[in-house]
């Protein structure tokens, strides 16, 4: 099944390359429509196919790559009621303008407000705590695999993404529940949310 992205731009593209790149088919939109995602088909190949968001919304697995000022407008543009247990990856931030500041959650962790926003969906946050160079980049380097976070509330559903990140090469480190895991690697101020870690290869030596 083919991996639909909602948000064409930096974030959106680093990750569809990934995705190609391993073999995965991705189905991408953006604001503007297929016609204005040309350029990107040409340059990544057949397996990506520009959509409306509408198409890449019905995939079972949807990645939400908009900004936070922009995600209600998006979700609501696909107008589903009822997820039915489609796996949802949540890569925003909750930053807002005028100058990418901290939006005011009411004390909710951000995935757990976006969660409310696709009811029925199984919401995982990953792949939001590396800027689009490094999630873009080959994830194994000569020390290790560049690590990925993930969280969410329902255990089937990280499982499979975290076995989609490392399928891509990437270390993929479960962090539990959005309550918990969701706060840590929140952007801004989440404690694993600036780093970039690389899991590095176990030294061949006995302890
Ligand atoms: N950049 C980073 O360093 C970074 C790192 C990690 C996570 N993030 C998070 O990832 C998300 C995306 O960031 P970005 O840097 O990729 O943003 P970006 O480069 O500005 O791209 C935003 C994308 O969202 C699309 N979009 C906006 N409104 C939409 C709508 N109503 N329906 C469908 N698509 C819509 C835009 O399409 P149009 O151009 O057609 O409007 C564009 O393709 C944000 O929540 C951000 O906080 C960013």
């Amino acid at each position: 099944m083919p991996i639909g992205i909602i948000g064409a731009g930096a974030i959106g593209q680093a990750l569809a390359g990934r995705l190609v790149a391993a073999g995965e088919r991705v189905v991408i939109s953006n604001s503007r429509g297929p016609e204005s995602l040309r350029g990107l088909a040409h340059a990544m190949g057949p397996g990506l196919r520009p959509a409306t968001v509408a198409e890449a919304a019905v995939e079972d697995v949807v990645v939400l790559a908009v900004p936070w000022s922009r995600l209600r407008e998006a979700i609501r543009s696909v107008d589903v009621s009822d997820w039915q247990e489609r796996i949802v990856i949540d890569a925003t931030n909750p930053l807002g303008p005028p100058a990418f500041q901290a939006v005011d959650l009411g004390g909710r962790s951000s995935s757990e407000v976006v969660a409310d926003l696709v009811p029925g969906a199984r919401l995982v946050k990953a792949f939001n705590t590396l800027p689009p160079g490094l999630l873009g980049a080959e994830p194994g380097t000569p020390a290790g695999r560049r690590v990925i976070f993930l969280s969410g509330n329902h255990a089937g559903a990280n499982e499979r993404v975290a076995r989609l990140a490392e399928r891509l090469g990437w270390a993929a480190v479960d962090l539990g529940p959005l309550a918990v895991g969701g706060r840590l690697q929140q952007v801004p101020g989440g404690p694993l949310s600036t780093l970039s870690l690389i899991l590095e290869r176990w030294p061949d030596r006995t302890l």
